[in-house]
């Protein structure tokens, strides 16, 4: 990185910072819903090398693409300056520099590399956002703690690009610790560490890349926010986390659409709660049975699941695993499956050979471990 930073910019950089992508172990689409999330980081993620500019310019550029956009860190939202699509990834980190000049950093020449494939629900763009929020706080001597810098990068997610996600991504990146997997409570903030090793209960958990790639600022991830934020005000509270009487609130809602998403959301959130306690108690292999009821509620309830994944679900089930389930926004990216070590062969092979057979783009199976959040590398 330093060296292709002082290639491209006839300098060293004054320093290098790392943020990881994610896979959230289970509570899908309730972030925005005021409620809990269980992911944990990648040793996958997004590099920046940087170089603190007193100019107020940001330039970046990024070893992954061959556009270079050069900005100005007080500029309007990004997404209302109707840049041309192939500038697109450059509003991530652009607009994370003129979230955070208002809390007092400047500008910055990047450098970034990613080994996170894109579109692929691991959270590349959070990855972006959060490697970048470090180098521009580093850089112009800014402290903020690590949940506001979360928040800070949503923010610039949902105002700059125009994605209305919610907290998930960004803590993941900002929070996760080695070994561990990351209960948010997503109204609250608070968060704890929830040791997960699937390795000590002789288990693995395979993440699938179904190469079915899924752009969320495309309408059906908001179209969902808005149903659930819909329901919450039919039902006359603040989120759909406040819903504690289901049947009652299934009962009064009309239309059979806003009863599907309520039924997800509500029995998800107590999914990622009876998980943790599961994790906990160090018993990993009863959590399978959360991913699959995950898994059916995503695609019957909350409609966000897609052909590859439900597929990979079934045939891992079928060759001996004991769960599996979609990740991230949905309509393409990736699936995690937990299988027993001893089958962990036979289940890929089984996934395999079920997309070879549909003439599908071979899945990738990339590594789960648990690694450490956004940190500075030099
Ligand atoms: C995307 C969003 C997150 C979250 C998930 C669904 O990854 O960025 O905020 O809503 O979808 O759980």
């Amino acid at each position: 990185m330093t060296d292709g930073f002082a290639e491209t910019y006839g300098r060293a950089p004054d320093g290098v910072w790392r943020a990881p992508g994610r896979v959230n172990l289970i509570g899908e689409h309730t972030d925005y819903n005021d409620g809990f999330v269980l992911p944990f980081a990648l040793s996958r993620g997004v590099s920046v090398a940087a170089a603190r500019r007193d100019d107020g310019v940001i330039e970046v550029r990024s070893r992954q693409a061959s556009t270079v956009v050069t900005a100005p860190v007080d500029g309007p939202p990004v997404v209302s300056e109707g840049w041309p699509s192939e500038h697109a990834w450059a509003a991530y980190p652009v607009g994370v520099a003129r979230v955070l000049q208002e809390h007092g950093t400047g500008g910055a020449s990047l450098l970034i590399d990613s080994d996170l494939p894109q579109g692929a629900g691991l959270s590349s763009s959070a990855a972006l956002e959060c490697a970048t929020a470090l180098a521009l706080c580093d850089l112009h001597g800014v402290e903020i703690d690590r949940p506001a810098l979360a928040r800070l990068a949503q923010r610039a997610e949902n105002e700059q690009v125009g994605m209305p996600c919610g907290l998930m991504d960004q803590s993941a990146s900002l929070l996760c610790t080695a070994g561990h997997a990351l209960m948010l409570d997503c109204r609250s903030e608070l968060s704890s560490q929830v040791p997960f090793d699937p390795a000590a209960a002789e288990l693995t958990l395979l993440v699938v890349d179904t190469r079915a790639s899924h752009t969320l600022t495309g309408g059906e991830y908001g179209r969902r926010r808005a149903e659930c934020e819909e329901a919450a005000s039919l039902l006359g509270v603040d989120a759909l986390r406040d819903v504690k009487d289901l049947a009652g609130a299934l009962g009064s809602l009309r239309d059979p659409v806003l009863r599907r998403r309520v039924q997800h959301v509500v029995t998800e959130n107590h999914r990622v709660e009876a998980s943790v306690g599961l994790l906990r108690a160090g018993a990993l292999s009863e959590f399978g049975a959360m991913l699959n009821a995950s898994h059916l509620s995503l695609r019957d309830q909350f409609e966000v699941s897609w052909p590859e994944a439900d597929v990979t679900v079934d045939v891992a089930l079928r060759a001996g695993a004991r769960g599996g389930r979609m990740i991230g926004g949905g309509f393409g990216g990736s699936v995690i499956v937990l299988t027993p070590a001893a089958r962990a062969e036979k289940v890929r092979d089984a996934i395999t050979a079920a997309y070879e057979k549909r003439a599908w783009t071979p899945p990738e199976f990339l590594d789960a471990i648990p690694s450490q959040g956004a940190h500075r590398l030099n």
